[in-house]
C-alpha cells in the first residue's frame, strides 16, 4: 500500500488516471481540496476544505480487476462497517455506488476503468462526508456527515487509516452473503434511467452477481452497474 496526498489537486480520480503507469498496485491518493472533483453521470463532487474523507484507489491486480462488476458494492459496504464502528445507524447501500444513513447520503463512489484492448486498471474514487456540517449546493439526494450524524467531530486521519486499511486488506474478498440486509432499494419502485429512457422499476434486490435484479414491464430482469441513474418516487 502507498499514500499520496495533495492539498489541492483538481481530482484525485483524474490523477490515478494521469499517472497510473508510474504508480504500484493499491496506492492511494487523497486531497484535502479538489478544485474539480467528479462525481457520477457528470456530475461535480462539491467538497468544503480539509472537512471531508476524499481519495482515490488505484488497482491493478488481475483478480482484482475481473471482479470490476462488484468492487463498487464492496467498497460501499466496506465504508459501511467502517462508519458502523463510529455508531452510526440505519445505513445502507445505494447499489451501486452510495451510503446513506437514514436515507440520506453521506458517500458517494466513482468507479472508473482506464481500457486499451483489455482493462488495464481501476480507479475507485470515493468521497465522505465527514466534518462538514453546511451544505450549499443542489444536490439530487439530501447530504449528512458523520459529524451532523454523531454530533461531534471526527478525527479525519484516524478514519482514513481504518478505512485504508480496511480496503487493502478485504476488498479481495466477496461479502454478498452481508451486503444484502443493508440494499436500500430493495423492495422499492423506482423510476429508473437505463439508456436515456425512464422506466420504472420494482427493485427484488442485489443479486449474487451484483447486478441489481428487478421487474421492468412485467419481467424480471437484471441491471448491471453503468450509466443507470435512479429516482425514487415520492420526491427525492
Ligand atoms: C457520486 O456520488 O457521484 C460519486 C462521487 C465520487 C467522489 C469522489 S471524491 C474522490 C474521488 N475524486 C473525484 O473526483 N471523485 C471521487
Amino acid at each position: 500500500m502507498k499514500e499520496l496526498f495533495f492539498e489541492s489537486i483538481d481530482s484525485t480520480n483524474t490523477y490515478l488516471k494521469d499517472h497510473y503507469e508510474e504508480l504500484e498496485d493499491f496506492t492511494f491518493v487523497r486531497a484535502d481540496l479538489q478544485t474539480a472533483g467528479k462525481g457520477r453521470s457528470g456530475r461535480k463532487w462539491l467538497s468544503n476544505k480539509g472537512e471531508n474523507l476524499m481519495f482515490s484507489l488505484l488497482i491493478k491486480d488481475k483478480n482484482l480487476i475481473e471482479k470490476f462488476r462488484q468492487l463498487s458494492v464492496e467498497s460501499a459496504y466496506l465504508v459501511l462497517k467502517t462508519l458502523e464502528k463510529y455508531g452510526l445507524q440505519d445505513l445502507s447501500i445505494k447499489w451501486p455506488n452510495d451510503v446513506y444513513v437514514k436515507g440520506k447520503k453521506i458517500c458517494g463512489i466513482l468507479l472508473e476503468a482506464i481500457s486499451r484492448e483489455k482493462i488495464e486498471c481501476l480507479i475507485i474514487g470515493i468521497g465522505i462526508n465527514v466534518n462538514q456540517s453546511e451544505f450549499n449546493g443542489e444536490y439530487l439526494i439530501e447530504p449528512t456527515s458523520m459529524k451532523r450524524e454523531l454530533n461531534r467531530q471526527i478525527d479525519l486521519i484516524e478514519l482514513k487509516d481504518i478505512l485504508f486499511e480496511s480496503l487493502s486488506s478485504e476488498l479481495v474478498s466477496d461479502h454478498y452473503d452481508k451486503i444484502k440486509k443493508y440494499d436500500y432499494l430493495k423492495g422499492k419502485t423506482v423510476s429508473c434511467e437505463i439508456n436515456k429512457e425512464i422506466k420504472t422499476i420494482t427493485v427484488i434486490g442485489i443479486d449474487e452477481d451484483y447486478s441489481l435484479k428487478v421487474i421492468a414491464g412485467g419481467k424480471e430482469t437484471k441491471l448491471q452497474s453503468g450509466e443507470i441513474s435512479f429516482h425514487i418516487q415520492g420526491g427525492l
